[in-house]
């Protein structure tokens, strides 16, 4: 019997260890041969630990399982969810990223060959460089980490730099509150990271490559170095990739945990054994980055996509999406919802397709006022706001960001003055104090939002000027895009802003 429980953080901090436990004790007392697949997570994260069951009909789920309910592996019973290929949540995505998440073992070359793993990279060698450029611009890809910057294009920048020396970072500090797509992959598909990394060098003329990765996540911390190895074994990563003469190899490196070190400047410092200090651009990264030589630094998400367009072609996957907003993009939904998780889509979506669809709604079952989406530096969004589709430019158009595509979501017991007090202290404890306008603006701006709660009606002008001056004035985008949720939750909600105004009139 062959059975699959999740290795995923998400699934293992509800119990899939102690889960293994007690199925490999159960198929013990029956007398049953158990071979068990630690796999990653299909993403439903309400559902797990999921346990899958490999049948002649395809792969069977049971769950939210727990120790005391593995009987019903073996038996059936009221955990059992049937096919999870046609569970309602799979069947809707678009899964190209994460299409081997949570299917194959993270581990086994075997398993990820025979799921369409190295297609991409294979396809990849048999090209010059200007076919790999060309190929990635056409995909239309952009940044996944939030910026949305054309891949190709930074690519193309730092292929035509001339230098001894270039390198790959993986920016994989994935800090957005909301935020675990990064985390998905690197412990479920982590072979897909490392194949976009070659890929990658072998396009720019980089040999080595590093990941930079949050402390905050031990497990893909050791996933990723375990692949790093099984890669090697490989022949993916080393003197010769995949025996074509072409050299790149790569390190795992991990920050010690500061939101403003997933801004790439200063994550190229603190990889450098630097305190994470932005510097100040230009000198754009692609042309002088880590040790001052040309790097591309990437996304965790952009780099795992890439294997999925070499393998399908440029043009399948620039035939989704909409307008700019090319390819498929996975929403992390989370915060107080029914229904959390990840969802890989096609650009386009709505907000509220997600949030009331998807999701179920609101966990506590009462309505949903707001949510947030692109981390903590993005708008909240308020109901009628819901059917703007989801896509780059559509919600700079609102004035929002998608970012790194997290979306978390409030019901109306949500007090947005407090989230908007919430978001300047945020941006004062992560400063990292290299400009004024951050460093002093969210002082005052924490002090700005309590003289508006106490019924200051003359701190509400204060506020936009302090919010123009930090968008305006600030080095980097912490700074610069704190304004986003404090101007959209009083913009949105003014009637949690309400009691300034009455004491004014
Ligand atoms: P940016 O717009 O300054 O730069 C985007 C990227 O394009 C950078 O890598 C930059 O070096 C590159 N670039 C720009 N012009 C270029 C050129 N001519 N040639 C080659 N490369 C070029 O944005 P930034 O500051 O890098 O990122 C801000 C975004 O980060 C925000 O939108 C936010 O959503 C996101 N973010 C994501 C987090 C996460 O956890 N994933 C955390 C915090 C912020
Ligand atoms: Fe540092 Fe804030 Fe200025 Fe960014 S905006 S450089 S985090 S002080």
């Amino acid at each position: 019997m062959k059975v699959f429980v999740p290795l995923d953080a998400a699934a293992r901090a509800l119990g899939a260890d102690e889960v293994v436990a007690a199925l490999q004790t159960e198929a013990a007392r029956r007398g049953i041969e158990l071979t068990l697949v630690r796999n990653g997570s299909r993403g439903m994260v309400w559902l797990e630990p999921l346990v899958e069951v490999e049948t002649p009909d395809g792969r069977v789920g049971f769950g939210p399982m727990d120790a005391a309910s593995v009987a019903q592996v073996f038996d059936g019973g009221p955990l059992s969810l049937g096919p999870v290929e046609d569970l309602p949540w799979m069947k809707a995505q678009t899964r190209l990223t994460f299409a081997r998440c949570g299917v194959i073992d993270p581990l086994s070359v075997d398993d990820y060959r025979a799921h369409g793993g190295c297609a991409g990279l294979m396809r990849a060698l048999g090209m010059d460089v200007e076919g790999r450029l060309a190929e990635v611009t056409a995909s239309g890809l952009r940044g996944r980490g939030g910026a949305g910057f054309p891949t190709g294009i930074k690519w193309r920048t730092v292929a035509g730099a001339v230098a001894d020396r270039k390198y790959i970072v993986c920016n994989a500090d994935e800090g957005d509150s909301g935020t675990f797509a990064d985390r998905m992959i690197m412990e479920g598909d982590p072979l897909s990271l490392i194949e976009g990394m070659v890929i990658a060098g072998i396009t720019v003329g980089a040999t080595k490559g590093f990941v930079y990765l949050r402390s905050e996540y031990p497990d893909a911390i050791a996933m990723m170095n375990r692949a790093v190895l099984v890669a090697r074994t490989a022949g993916m990563l080393g003197p010769s990739v995949i025996g074509s003469g072409l050299a790149f190899d790569m390190e795992i490196r991990v920050g010690a945990g500061a939101y403003v070190c997933g801004e790439e400047t200063s994550l190229l410092n603190s990889l450098e054994g630097k305190r994470g200090v932005v510097r100040a651009k230009p000198p754009l990264p692609a042309l002088e980055g880590f040790m001052g030589k040309p790097t591309v630094v990437n996304n965790v998400i952009s780099l795992a996509t890439i294997p999925v367009i070499f393998e399908r072609g440029a043009a399948a996957y620039a035939a989704l999406g909409i307008g700019r907003s090319r390819g498929t993009i996975p929403l992390q939904i989370a915060g107080n919802v029914a229904r959390g998780g990840l969802f890989e889509a096609a650009f386009g979506m709505s907000l509220g397709g997600i949030v009331d669809g998807l999701a179920g709604g609101t966990a506590t079952g009462r309505p949903v006022k707001a949510v947030q989406v692109g981390g903590p530096l993005g708008a909240y969004f308020p109901r009628a706001l819901f059917d703007v589709p989801f896509g780059y430019e559509d919600y700079a158009g609102q004035g929002g960001l998608i970012g790194h595509a997290g979306i978390v979501v409030f019901d109306d017991t949500a007090d947005m003055l407090a989230q908007a007090r919430f978001a300047f202290e945020f941006c004062a404890v992560e400063s990292c104090g290299k400009c004024t306008p951050c460093r002093i603006g969210a002082v005052r701006g924490v002090e700005t939002v309590d003289r508006i709660a106490r019924g200051d009606a003359s701190a509400i002008p204060l506020l936009t000027d302090l919010c123009d001056t930090m968008k305006a004035g600030s080095l980097c985008a912490l700074g610069g895009f704190t304004p986003y949720p404090v101007l959209s939750a009083l913009t949105h909600f003014p009637g949690d802003f309400a009691c300034a105004r009455e004491a004014a009139e």
